[in-house]
C-alpha cells in the first residue's frame, strides 16, 4: 500500500478514491495531518475514513480546518450547529440526491469540498458515486475542450429546489422564498481550472446548471445533455459502500456525486458538513 507522506492510503481506482487507514477524527488533528490530508485530497480527490465515532461538533471542526463553513438555505440542520446538515431520508422523504451533482454551485464561491458521516444505514444499498471531472475533461476532445473552454454555464438554485420540490415545502414557505431571493442565478466557466492544481475540469453539473450562456435552448440543452452522460461513464467513477460511521471528503471542485436510492423503504441518516470555496475561474494552459 502506498504511503501519501504520513498517511497510508490505498488507491480504490485508478483515477478517483483513496481508503485512509490510522487517523482517528475524533482526536485533535495536527497541521502536518491536515496538510497531508488536504494533499491526498487533491490527488485522489475523495477520501473514504472507517469507524470514525465522532460527534457532530468534531465533525465539524474537522471540516473547519479546511476552510470556512457553508450554511445550506433549506435542509434541515443539528441543533445548535447550523453548518452540519441531515440528510434523512425514510418513505415519507425520499432522497433528492439521486441526481448527479456538484454541491451549492447555485453560489458564486462553491464548496472547495464536503464531509460526510454515515449514521444510519440501510441493510443494503444506499451507495454513493463519485466521478471525477478532470479525468471526464481529458477524455474529450482537443477540438471539445476548447470549444468548452470559452463557454459560461448558468447555475441556478431552483433547478434542484423547486417549489414543489419536499426539500423546499419542509423548509416552509417563508423560508423557501427568502433563499430562492437570495439565490439568483449565476455564471460559472464550463471548464474550471482547478485552484490549487492548476488541472482544467468540467464544471457543469445536472443538479444545477440549466443552460449555457449566449446559445439558443436547443443548442444549449444538446450540449448539456451530452456532457451530463459523458460523466458518467464508469472509468471516472469511484462506488463507495457505506459501512457505520464511515465518513467520506470530496473535493467538490473536481467531482460530482450520485445517491444510489435502491433502499425504500429503509432509512439512512447522513450528516454533512460543507466547506467553503473560491470563485471559480478559467485559466488557459500556457
Ligand atoms: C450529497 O449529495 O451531498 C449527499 C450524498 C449522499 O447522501 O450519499
Amino acid at each position: 500500500m502506498p504511503l501519501t507522506n504520513s498517511l497510508k492510503i490505498t488507491p480504490l481506482t485508478t483515477h478517483i478514491g483513496g481508503l485512509v487507514e490510522g487517523v482517528d477524527l475524533s482526536q485533535p488533528q495536527p497541521d502536518e495531518r491536515v496538510a497531508d490530508i488536504r494533499a491526498a485530497l487533491l490527488d485522489r480527490k475523495v477520501l473514504f475514513f472507517e469507524d470514525q465515532n465522532i460527534t457532530p461538533r468534531q465533525h465539524i471542526d474537522f471540516a473547519a480546518r479546511f476552510g470556512a463553513l457553508h450554511t445550506h438555505p433549506l435542509y434541515p440542520s443539528i441543533p445548535d450547529i447550523p453548518e452540519m446538515i441531515v440528510l434523512d431520508n425514510h418513505k415519507d422523504n425520499p432522497t433528492d440526491n439521486d441526481a448527479w451533482h456538484t454541491d451549492v454551485t447555485f453560489i458564486e464561491t462553491p464548496p472547495l469540498g464536503s464531509i460526510l458521516h454515515a449514521q444510519q444505514l440501510p441493510p443494503v444499498g444506499g451507495d454513493t458515486l463519485w466521478s471525477s471531472m478532470t479525468e471526464a475533461y481529458k477524455a474529450l476532445s482537443p477540438t471539445m475542450q476548447s470549444f468548452l473552454s470559452g463557454l459560461q454555464g448558468v447555475h441556478d438554485f431552483t433547478r434542484s429546489f423547486p417549489q414543489d420540490r419536499l426539500v423546499a415545502q419542509n423548509a416552509g414557505r417563508d423560508k423557501y422564498e427568502e433563499a430562492r431571493a437570495k439565490h439568483p442565478p449565476v455564471l460559472h466557466p464550463v471548464i474550471r481550472t482547478h485552484p490549487e492544481t492548476g488541472e482544467p475540469c468540467l464544471f457543469v453539473n445536472y443538479g444545477y446548471t440549466t443552460r449555457i450562456k449566449g446559445m439558443r435552448g436547443a443548442e444549449s440543452k444538446a450540449l448539456l445533455d451530452f456532457l451530463f452522460a459523458h460523466i458518467q461513464k464508469p472509468e471516472f467513477i469511484v462506488r463507495w459502500r457505506w459501512s457505520p460511521k464511515s465518513l467520506a471528503f470530496w473535493d467538490n471542485r473536481c467531482t460530482q456525486h450520485y445517491a444510489v436510492n435502491d433502499y425504500m423503504p429503509h432509512r439512512r441518516v447522513m450528516h454533512r458538513a460543507t466547506i467553503l470555496g473560491d470563485k471559480p475561474f478559467f485559466r488557459a494552459a500556457a
